[in-house]
């Protein structure tokens, strides 16, 4: 599968996801700002892949200034962790792969070239982690999935999104490796088509049929039975099970429903974020207006200057969630119970 983010011994380098399926352009990030500007215009997205992403960034950020103690690198490994996790608000992927690779290295003492180097480890470290938690992710939802299906899914959760198969993408990838025959409806997942443009495109290399639609177009295929599974991915989830993703996951959600459908969510641990009870106060980023009066950077499709607002996630609350297909397996409501247990489970083992 491809590889979304790279680390060639001296740059970060990276697809740019704003440019497929039209062009496939690579890119090398050498300083921290070229990878917070990545992020920003979501050259590189998806939450895993921007907390991979980030934590590469903090080492190039370290990289190009020099240190006298160790403590100097901590105290402005600190600042730029700051730098970085402004980039986009909503994913705490990008603020758990900054903080975990913190945690692994504000304890030491040694020099500081060794201390900086510390950080390139801890950056390859959680992208080894990611792949590792994509894999088991996949292993335990593709139960899920049977011959003769067909899920809707939205956005993007392949390899483009993440250091690995992909989160929801990869449970539909694993259950494909499995033999089972099954179709996939994309939504194209507007303003930025990350269904039509991503989803479509990590499909048909994995040979996966799909029929694309647009996002308005979901709950009449419910209707009309066409849909037997939803699976989506997720930005941040809360204790209570709430879960924030691309918006129109919540259409998704309200209209499964009501067809009775099962709507499933696949995330690594690391998309947990225990300190928010419920889903109400996780910050959902707002992004540029243009997006949403715009097709690419190009065609205008409304008036000139019409007023616009794009929020860039929904917040689907617990009630209508099936199951959160995890790395160590998948959790059911009632799912602050069920968090609970799981965290309990993960730190004893
Ligand atoms: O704005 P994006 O494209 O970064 O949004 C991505 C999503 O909403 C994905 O569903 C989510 O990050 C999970 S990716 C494994």
């Amino acid at each position: 599968m491809i590889k979304s983010i790279e680390w060639t011994g001296e740059s970060l380098k990276i697809i740019d996801q704003t440019r497929i399926p039209h062009k496939i352009l690579y890119k090398e990030l050498r300083q921290i700002q070229e990878v917070y500007e990545a992020i920003r215009k979501l050259e590189v997205r998806g939450a895993p892949a921007i907390g991979v992403a980030a934590a590469f960034g903090l080492y190039l950020g370290l990289k190009s200034e020099t240190f006298t103690t160790s403590q100097d690198v901590i105290s402005r490994a600190g600042q730029l962790a700051e730098y970085l996790s402004e980039a986009r608000p909503t994913a705490v992927n990008l603020r758990w792969a900054i903080s975990s690779v913190m945690d692994r290295i504000s304890h030491l003492v040694e020099e500081p070239e060794v201390m900086v180097h510390k950080f390139l480890e801890a950056a390859i470290e959680i992208q080894e982690d990611d792949k590792e938690r994509c894999r088991r992710i996949g292993e335990s939802g593709a139960g899920l999935i049977e011959s003769g299906m067909t899920v809707l899914t939205h956005c993007n959760t392949g390899a483009l999104a993440t250091a690995g198969i992909g989160t929801a993408f990869g449970v539909l990838y694993t259950a494909h490796l499995q033999g089972k025959k099954f179709e996939v409806m994309v939504d194209e997942t507007r303003p930025l088509l990350q269904g039509a443009r991503l989803t479509m495109w990590e499909l048909k290399q994995a040979e996966i049929p799909a029929t694309l639609i647009t996002d308005s177009m979901a709950a009449y295929a419910m209707q009309q039975r066409k849909i037997d599974l939803v699976m989506v991915g997720a930005d941040r989830i809360a204790g209570n099970g709430d879960v924030a993703n691309k918006v129109g996951t919540y259409n998704l959600a309200v209209a499964a429903d009501f067809h009775r459908i099962p709507f499933y969510v696949a995330a690594p641990l690391s998309t947990f974020d225990f300190s928010l009870t419920s889903g109400e106060n996780i910050p959902i980023e707002e992004r540029d207006p243009s997006e949403v009066t715009h097709i690419g950077d190009e065609l205008l499709i409304t008036i000139p200057d019409a007023n616009s607002w794009n929020p860039a996630f929904d917040v689907t609350p617990f009630r209508l969630i099936s199951g959160i297909i995890t790395e160590n397996g998948i959790i059911t409501p009632p799912f602050e119970k069920s968090i609970q247990h799981l965290i309990h489970h993960t730190y004893q083992n």
